[in-house]
């Protein structure tokens, strides 16, 4: 291994710990998620047509919904409530545990 290699070996070795602590903790999050429950199921199946279902969905998708949520970016008269009181290691880890359920339908490949 050259020296660029090593360097740029040591800066990706660097990287995985930031990465793993943005993927959040699923099963933190399944604890975190209770108050979000009687809406949104505890495995995000939502308990009425009107919430929508969060299992399966993309932790991205989930985290920066909920960033939006939080900073008045995306509003919304119950989820911004809910949203305000999340740290951003309750997001993550609550998007970690919904991504981590299945979905209630599939996507069908076409
Ligand atoms: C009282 C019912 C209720 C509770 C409790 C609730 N939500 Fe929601 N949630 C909603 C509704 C209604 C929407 C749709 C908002 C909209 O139309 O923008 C929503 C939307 C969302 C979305 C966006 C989904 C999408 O497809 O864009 C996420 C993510 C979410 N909620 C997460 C949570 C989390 C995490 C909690 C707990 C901290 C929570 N919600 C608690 C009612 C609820």
């Amino acid at each position: 291994m050259n020296r660029i290699q090593s360097t740029l070996a040591v800066a990706l070795l660097s990287i995985i710990p930031a990465i793993a602590f943005s993927a959040g903790n699923a099963a933190e999050g399944k604890n975190k998620s209770a108050v979000c429950h009687a809406c949104h199921g505890e495995t995000g199946k939502s308990v009425q047509p009107i919430y929508p279902n969060l299992g399966g969905q993309h932790q991205d998708y989930l985290s920066k919904t909920l960033y939006d949520f939080r900073d008045g970016s995306r509003q919304n008269a119950i989820m911004s409530g809910f949203a305000a009181n999340l740290t951003d290691a309750d997001i993550e880890d609550i998007s970690a545990w919904y991504a981590s359920q299945q979905g209630v339908t599939e996507i069908q490949d076409k």
